[in-house]
């Protein structure tokens, strides 16, 4: 399969964005051929200081890379590199009601942080057409994305759709969403109701580069149920399924024998394994990333590479779009 996916420039990552992405993409690379890209144009919607912009990708590229993303195996660019995502986007936003565009969750409630901030940029609006783009350029089949991007997906899924219908043969294929089953929700270690994230503070996450002693202590403060032994119990022990889930994602084994392994030790034995699980499994990525942050020019000869060949691909793909359209 023909496989794309944007990545957005955004900071730290977590080990949410580690089970719930990140380890799906580089499974992927094995088995399909991988277009991901660093998504810089869709960033631009957010008005970044440009220096922000410039080290966010760097540093984005550089923690990919990390954990695992391969450009031996997958295709690595920069969105900006291949100028017929814009190109394409124009194209396509001709076949696209705005209405659609107004629907959008994303929409509606980034133009409402926005209009406080008083600019509502047409960027907001019309960032699923890129987006659209980004994904047909390559004629890609499938596209791993969270649950917050399905509404974008079937948009270009109905853009696909409506090309295919005006300028036949179809030239686009719909585009499907690939979503993790396991681990796509991992919840904070302060609450275990809500989602690991970012937003609630560095002692409710566990980023994938923290240091073994970070990891130790936040794991130690992790809070747990009442009780005393461990076992899976999402409705009366939400806490402790988290912490479970989390050893068995790692262990890259079931539950259940997680479960098992666990149930005639405390909670005490049990956070100490999956302290010592995460520093296992982290170390590796922890290492790579000081290596390669140490070599800029590694950095950019990998996105290069990987630029020509998005850059060849998309021009096949862009040329008979035109044609289709009568430009040229
Ligand atoms: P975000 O930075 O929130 O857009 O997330 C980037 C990717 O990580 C998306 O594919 C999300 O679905 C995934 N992700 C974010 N937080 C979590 C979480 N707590 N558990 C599982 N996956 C997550
Ligand atoms: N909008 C996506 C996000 O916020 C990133 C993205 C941009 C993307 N272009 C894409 C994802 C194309 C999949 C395919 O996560």
């Amino acid at each position: 399969m023909r496989i794309v996916s944007g990545i957005q420039p955004s900071g730290e990552l977590h080990i949410g964005n580690y089970l719930g992405a990140l380890r799906q993409f580089t499974a992927l690379q094995d088995e399909h051929e991988c277009f991901f890209f660093l998504a810089d144009l869709h960033a631009l919607t957010e008005l970044p200081a440009p220096e922000t912009l410039r080290d966010r990708v760097v540093a984005t590229a550089i923690d990919y890379l990390a954990v695992g993303l391969d450009p031996q195996k997958a295709t690595l660019f920069l969105q900006s590199d291949v100028p017929a995502h814009a190109e394409l986007m124009w194209l396509l936003a001709t076949l696209t009601p705005v209405g659609d565009l107004e629907r959008m969750t994303q929409y509606k409630e980034k133009a409402r942080d926005a209009k406080k901030r008083r600019l509502v940029n047409a960027g907001l609006l019309t960032y699923p057409i890129l987006m659209a783009a980004d994904i047909l350029l390559y004629r890609a089949e499938a596209v791993p994305v969270g649950e917050d991007q399905l509404q974008h997906l079937e948009l270009a899924r109905r853009i696909a759709h409506r090309f295919n219908d005006r300028f036949p043969p179809p030239l686009f294929p719909e585009p499907n969403a690939l979503m993790q089953k396991k681990g796509a929700r991992i919840m904070s270690l302060a609450d275990p109701r809500k989602k690991m994230s970012k937003s609630h503070g560095p002692e409710t996450y566990i980023g994938i580069f923290d240091s073994p002693d970070s990891i130790r202590k936040k794991i130690q403060k992790a809070v747990t149920d009442s009780g005393t032994t461990v076992s899976y119990d999402p409705r009366r022990k939400p806490a402790l399924a988290n912490l479970l889930t989390l050893y068995a994602l790692f262990a890259e084994e079931e539950l259940r024998e997680s479960a098992q392994r666990f149930s005639h030790s405390g909670y005490a034995i049990f956070k100490q394994a999956l302290t010592e699980l995460l520093i296992q499994k982290l170390s590796p990525f922890r290492e790579r990333r000081q290596t390669l942050a140490q070599s800029p020019p590694h950095i950019r000869a990998v996105l290069e590479r990987g630029a020509e060949r998005a850059l060849a691909v998309s021009q096949e793909t862009l040329r008979e779009a035109r044609t289709r359209m009568g430009i040229a």
